[in-house]
């Protein structure tokens, strides 16, 4: 039997891009088979997954139909790819199937120099691609036609908005829209603790706290504004907000965020 795209790795983030897929028609369960690492993980997957879809374990002998079709997605975690490069075949000559790999770090050298024989693109999703708000960065690789390009599109353009970027951007990306929800939960946190500390329960904190979030977040987007606009929108003369921004100021909040996004950028070169 043959399959239309192989799954390598069919954790959390394989399921959020391959489930719209099945789910929308744009491709069939039966032509799709899902490698997980351990045994259990295989009838637990099976009970929660479309019947249709082949699920295996990677000591199943049915593991090189998954590296013989023509769309591999590859979503293990980054610390398990050696294990998973030791037993790969090579294509046959003249195949060049399509690696999509979302490993954070894994850069396109790599991929190419541990999968010869495909051709390989580098994704980077974000934790919201989970609920179907995220945002992915790509980068292609060398030799990626025109429909192998559409393919990976239609796979996370359903749970995120795509862009393509020079393959030297992606750390920074990777620490704004990768790192950038603990962030901003780091935030809702905080937040939520200031409104314990003056007097509100701590459920209707977190709460509230994460409405304000989304909500600030649909504004801008929604009415297209720069954040200054916003902030200015918002702090009116002698007012209490304005009383608040005077603090994070002065507590250097503004410039907390700059260096994170460049330490996370720094980490991510100094991990290679
Ligand atoms: N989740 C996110 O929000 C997110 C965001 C951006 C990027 N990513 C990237 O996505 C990748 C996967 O993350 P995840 O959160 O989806 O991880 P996960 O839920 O832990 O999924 C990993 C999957 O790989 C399977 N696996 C382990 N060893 C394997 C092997 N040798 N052969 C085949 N499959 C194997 C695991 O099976 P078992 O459970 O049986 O071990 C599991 O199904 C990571 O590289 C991460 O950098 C994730």
């Amino acid at each position: 039997m043959s399959f239309a795209v192989g799954v390598i790795g069919m954790g959390r983030m394989a399921q959020a891009l391959v489930r719209p897929l099945v789910e929308g028609g744009s491709l069939r369960g039966s032509d799709l088979i899902a490698v997980v690492g351990r045994e259990p993980s295989v009838a637990h997957l099976q009970s929660q997954l479309q019947s249709e879809i082949t699920v295996i374990s990677s000591s199943d002998p049915r593991m090189h139909e998954a590296w013989e079709a023509p769309v591999q997605l590859l979503a293990v975690k980054p610390q398990q790819l050696d294990q998973v490069a030791a037993s790969v075949p090579t294509p046959p000559a003249g195949a060049a199937p399509l690696l999509i790999s979302v490993l954070a770090g894994v850069t396109l050298e790599r991929l190419q120099s541990t999968f010869p024989g495909r051709v390989c693109v580098r994704a980077v999703p974000n934790t919201p691609c989970l609920v179907a708000e995220g945002l992915c960065g790509l980068a292609w690789g060398c030799d990626v036609t025109s429909e192998q390009q559409a393919w990976v599109r239609r796979m996370f353009e359903p749970v995120s908005e795509v862009l393509e970027l020079p393959e030297s951007q992606l750390d920074a990306f990777l620490a704004l829209t990768s790192s950038g929800p603990a962030y901003v939960a780091l935030m809702a946190e905080a937040m939520a603790d200031g409104a314990v500390a003056a007097g509100l329960p701590r459920d209707q904190a977190l709460r509230l706290a994460q409405r304000t979030l989304a909500g600030t977040a649909a504004l801008l987007d929604q009415q297209q504004l720069h954040p200054a606009q916003l902030k200015d929108m918002v702090a009116s003369p002698g007012g209490t907000t304005i009383a608040a921004l005077r603090v994070l100021e002065k507590a250097g909040l503004r410039s907390a965020l700059i260096e994170a996004v460049v330490a996370a950028t720094e980490r991510g070169r100094a991990l290679r």
